[in-house]
């Protein structure tokens, strides 16, 4: 069992930490890193898990699992950098930053793997894409699949669509949440009280996402057993129609597509 830092334990950090001890991995094989002593203790006594300084995670752990926000990798990699030898294995949490700029501060052959996880992962329900770069080897990649398989569901992509991945799950639950607000809205202009509206609507969701994932079929098939001649959902259906939520839908995960692209150039233009 490889021996796993988590650079930076904070809400997705805590959430692989507590994903993999109810995996089985052994709390001993398991450091943490945070800035302050007060979230050392707070997590220590959730989950006996040990809270050390950086260069202690570095020299104990097999896997380093970068998971500050990106504005904070700077510092941290000026002091991980000196410390990593191509026997770790990085494994980058962080948003829109390549995977070619963690190998150019490493030693010469390190390998990287980049992952775009989401935040179910804080429920044990994360969708996350990941993608080797330049040195990581497909056992490497099994590593990281197993190790986030522990939180969640894992696809390979390659490096090139992490924006597309960026754009359309990690994303994506914002979607989905904003879906959610607007149809309780509804059910309370239909004169429901806000919480009867809210389970109404959750338990609608997760229903549905339970059928999406366990049914063999399409989301137009399911979609037309719900909707009979003449029926209630027709009616519905063709005002979603005639708003072009469907077009404003695709629109919506193009505009953060671009923004995606956008924002790693400007780490790109950084780093150079
Ligand atoms: N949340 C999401 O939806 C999501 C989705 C996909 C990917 N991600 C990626 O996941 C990463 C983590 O996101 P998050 O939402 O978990 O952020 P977060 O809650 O802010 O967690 C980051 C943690 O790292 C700590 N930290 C910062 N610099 C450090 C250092 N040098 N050494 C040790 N600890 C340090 C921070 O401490 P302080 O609070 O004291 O600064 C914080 O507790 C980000 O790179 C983000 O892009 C997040």
């Amino acid at each position: 069992m490889s021996t796993i830092a988590v650079l930076g334990a904070g809400k997705i950090g805590e959430s692989l930490l507590s994903g993999l001890l109810d995996a089985g991995h052994a709390p001993e094989k398991l450091v943490f890193t945070e800035r302050y002593q007060q979230r050392v203790d707070e997590l220590t006594e959730r989950y006996g898990v040990h809270g050390v300084d950086v260069p202690t995670a570095v020299e104990r752990a097999d896997v380093l699992v970068v998971s500050v926000k990106p504005q904070d990798i700077e510092p941290l990699l000026d002091e991980i950098a000196p410390l990593v030898t191509p026997e770790k294995l990085v494994v980058t949490l962080c948003a829109g930053l390549p995977t070619g700029l963690f190998e150019r501060r490493f030693a010469a052959g390190t390998p990287v793997v980049r992952v775009m996880p989401n935040t179910p992962m804080l429920v044990g329900e994360a969708m996350s894409a990941i993608s080797g770069g330049t040195h990581a080897t497909e056992a490497q990649l099994d590593t990281v699949e197993q190790l986030l398989g522990s939180v969640g569901r894992v696809v390979r992509v390659p490096e090139s669509q992490q924006d597309a991945v960026t754009a359309l799950s990690g994303s994506g639950p914002a979607y989905f949440f904003y879906l959610v607000e607007a149809m309780v809205d509804a059910g309370i202009l239909l004169g429901l009280p806000r919480s009867v509206a809210a389970e109404l609507v959750v338990q609608s969701a997760v229903g549905s996402a339970a059928m999406l994932r366990e049914g063999e079929g399409h989301p137009v098939i399911m979609r037309e057993g719900v909707t009979s001649p003449a029926g209630t959902t027709i009616s519905g259906i063709r005002e979603l129609e005639k708003h072009g939520v469907r077009a404003a839908m695709i629109d919506a995960i193009e505009a953060a597509h671009s923004r995606s692209v956008e924002l790693g150039a400007t780490h790109r233009r950084t780093d150079e």
